[in-house]
């Protein structure tokens, strides 16, 4: 046994009191959970402490909260772990950030989670005609989507991401993630439609901005960033949408100057991704007021040091062998017939993918799912997983 110091972060919003911090000592073998530490200072000290919970073993995705500013499972998560993270000898448990809190560590889920999940239109929507008996699916389509069926709506990853802390209308990490679970379902007669639809959402797909905090967040390996990576790649390469926010022109834009510099050139990046994929897109009419309109940003920023001027208008150089490399990189992708994508939580690997026996199917996006190189799960038959 040893002691642990919980500082948990107390509110009653009925109380009419400010929230405030309220110290627990537990004592409970290490390897215990940070949750098992809570119930034990409800159970001992203060029966009022508010958490919810229920299986205890990270399926159902009830507790979540911050643990030392991250968001996870409070159930998942060791004390001798937390308090790694913690500071002065003490783990800080706080509610989920991005969400309301209905009383100490309890949040509203229905608020913000699960509203922004039934946006998505979180259910198949099948194609005709309806066969006899039932849809047979390829089995690398079914490999593919089962990285965000692993979801168990936790929120973690709502509750990490930077984007909806200063966007909240965002449809966000977790909802955007069970919308591919339907993109990449062949049986799904609507895949163009939703992505058409979260595409021109200002508040949808190119909202994201790669933070990679819902990746880190997430406890089932969900990864919910790279699903809407997965779902633009479908949107802008397979059905061509351009949206109205500029999400795909910004895309390739920043792609095209990678490929050209070799790092990204700031002062070329927003005139291009409003006036056209090239040199000349600066002088379109689009392209001069969104320049305009970005100025006091821009001054600000060569205020503070985070660009000079002579950087932001001339671009950074690489070495030359260091920009022929990134373009190989760009041949050896685009140079590939069909697109290749990793589903990581099935594989568990992310390199040398092609030499290691058992890899199931690198298949194309016909039909329009996505493209997927999958490999067996270890200690799963691939003829067992399902199929159908
Ligand atoms: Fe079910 Fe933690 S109690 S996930």
């Amino acid at each position: 046994m040893a002691e642990f110091t919980l500082r948990l972060r107390r509110y009653d919003p009925e109380s009419g009191q400010p929230p405030y911090w309220a110290e627990y000592t537990v004592d409970l073998e290490p390897h215990r959970s940070v949750l098992e530490g809570i119930l034990q200072a409800k159970a001992n000290e203060d029966g009022s402490i508010g958490i919810r919970c229920s299986c205890r073993a990270a399926i159902c995705g009830s507790c979540g909260v911050m643990i030392n500013g991250r968001a996870g499972l409070a159930c998942h998560t060791h004390l001798d772990e937390a308090l790694l993270g913690g500071r002065d000898g003490v783990i800080e448990v706080e509610p989920f950030n991005n969400m309301p809190v209905i009383k100490d560590l309890i949040v509203d889920m229905d608020a913000v989670h699960w509203k922004k999940i039934k946006r998505v239109t979180p259910w198949l929507i099948h194609k005709e005609p309806v066969p006899e008996r039932e849809y047979i699916v390829p089995h690398e389509n079914m490999v593919d989507v089962t990285q965000s069926m692993a979801c168990i709506q936790c929120g973690a990853c709502v509750a990490s991401c930077l984007s909806m802390e200063v966007d909240p209308l965002f449809v966000g990490p977790a909802a955007l993630a069970k919308s591919y679970r339907f993109v990449g379902d062949p049986r799904d007669a609507q895949q163009y439609e939703r992505l058409k639809d979260l595409a021109e959402d200002p508040h949808g797909m190119y909202d994201c901005t790669h933070c990679f905090n819902c990746i880190e967040a997430c406890p089932k390996g969900v990864a919910p960033m790279n699903q809407i990576m997965r779902l633009r790649r479908i949107s802008g390469n397979d059905h061509h949408i351009v949206d109205r926010n500029n999400g795909d022109r910004h895309e390739r834009a920043f792609v095209t100057l990678i490929r050209g510099y070799g790092l990204l050139h700031e002062a070329e990046l927003l005139p291009r991704s409003y006036g056209g994929d090239s040199w000349f897109g600066k002088f379109a009419p689009a392209a001069g007021q969104e320049m305009a309109s970005s100025l006091p940003v821009v001054a600000k920023a060569v205020m503070r040091r985070k660009v000079s001027i002579k950087g932001a208008m001339l671009g950074h150089k690489i070495p030359k062998a260091d920009l022929k490399d990134v373009r190989r990189i760009y041949d050896l992708v685009e140079g590939k017939d069909e697109r290749n994508e990793l589903n990581l939580y099935i594989t568990g690997y992310d390199e040398d993918l092609d030499e290691t026996p058992g890899v199931m199917a690198a298949t194309g996006a016909g039909d329009g799912a996505a493209a997927s190189a999958e490999q067996g799960q270890p200690g799963m038959d691939p003829e067992d997983s399902p199929t159908r």
